[in-house]
């Protein structure tokens, strides 16, 4: 039977009020352990943040907002502007621990302007608008993927067959996550879905992280290879591929795990439609397109040692290790977002959705 709520109502981030503690589940862990470790220092945020301790790009941002309440708790200074000050520098080392997801930067500007609103009230009035500041990205999280997961779910049907790369579940977010959203939602619903996960080398989100959230939720889920994804394709077995992103640019351009846009070629080839799902806080419209988002480059250790018993590779080998690609916007069948579905051309879909706001 699906158990949906056993991972939608995980909680990767939690701040306890009677505790004053931040705590969040070590996702390097997983699928072995599922542990939560406590988050004190700048030092050991910006690690947890660096190391994938904490991940997915709506999860960092809600995170590094938990974070800022607690830094700025530690600032012991009467002096309102020097406050301001060490709050912007805990802002910036936090900002530069992953550099491709915009949400992390959006949170922590949220919280900076935060604090300048509140820079004339007591520092108590200001803590309390601070942590208040934080619980309210961090609801707005849970309805924007719920919304997410109600418009994604309008474009499935009873049966498909569905790719996804790297984790777009809950723990990359909160509740039921957005690539991943209408395929729990669904299945909450008494639909059935047949899910490929890639296993999304070199860090195995999908392998670590998506088989074991939905697996957990009881949907039928088959792990594979990247390399295998063209093979399902060809079988017959994928009626769309839902992804999630970290960034998407003003004219559609996405950035997201690295491999995205090898599948989203793919799927042109074999006639799939590609949705690219994520709430509008991480849609950058000060970004032109794909050549302006930064792409976080990691130690190429990753792909030669981690996660093997000897290394894999000969020890003074080059490697390229780009944690994130960006795929084409026009590879991109439509980008869902709470507010809806946005279709090409983009650069006036996504417009609208700030129009609107407006
Ligand atoms: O390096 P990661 O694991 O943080 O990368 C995560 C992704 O690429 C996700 O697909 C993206 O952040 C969307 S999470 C809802």
């Amino acid at each position: 039977m699906p158990d949906i709520k056993a991972v939608t109502h995980v909680q990767n981030i939690r701040y306890d009020r009677k505790e004053e503690a931040l705590y969040i589940i070590d996702q390097t862990l997983l699928p072995g352990e599922e542990k939560e470790i406590r988050l004190q220092t700048a030092e050991e945020m910006v690690e947890a943040i660096r190391s994938l301790r904490v991940r997915g790009a709506p999860a960092i941002g809600i995170c590094a907002a938990y974070c800022m309440y607690v830094l700025a708790k530690s600032i012991r200074t009467e002096d309102r502007q020097m406050f301001l000050r060490r709050l912007s520098d805990y802002g910036l080392q936090l900002d530069a621990a992953r550099p491709t997801a915009v949400n992390l930067g959006w949170a922590i500007r949220e919280m900076m302007r935060t604090a300048l609103e509140h820079v004339h009230d007591t520092r108590g009035q200001m803590l309390d608008a601070l942590y208040e500041k934080a619980v309210e990205i961090h609801r707005d999280d849970i309805a924007k993927c719920t919304a997410i997961s109600e418009h994604g779910l309008t474009l499935l049907k009873e049966g498909d067959g569905i790719l996804t790369h790297c984790n777009a579940g809950p723990l990359a977010t909160s509740r039921y996550g957005t690539a991943l959203g209408p395929i729990l939602l669904g299945t909450e619903r008494g639909m059935h879905f047949r899910v490929f996960a890639d296993e999304t080398r070199p860090l195995l989100q999908g392998a670590r992280l998506t088989s074991y959230e939905l697996l957990r939720a009881g949907v039928d889920v088959t792990l594979i290879c990247d390399s295998m994804a063209s093979i399902v394709m060809k079988n017959g077995w994928v009626q769309a591929c839902f992804v999630g992103c970290d960034r998407i640019a003003a004219n559609g351009d996405t950035a997201n795990k690295i491999g995205t846009s090898g599948v989203a070629i793919l799927a042109k080839h074999y006639g799939i439609p590609v949705y690219v799902l994520g709430p509008t806080s991480t849609i950058d419209m000060d970004c032109p397109d794909g050549d302006h988002i930064p792409i976080e480059e990691r130690d190429g250790e990753e792909i030669k040692t981690m996660w093997y018993e000897r290394p894999m590779a000969p020890a003074d080998v080059k490697c390229y290790d780009p944690a994130f690609d960006v795929t084409d916007h026009d590879l991109i069948t439509a980008i869902v977002t709470e507010k809806g579905i946005c279709r090409p051309p983009y650069k006036k879909s996504l417009a609208a959705l700030f129009r609107d706001k407006a």
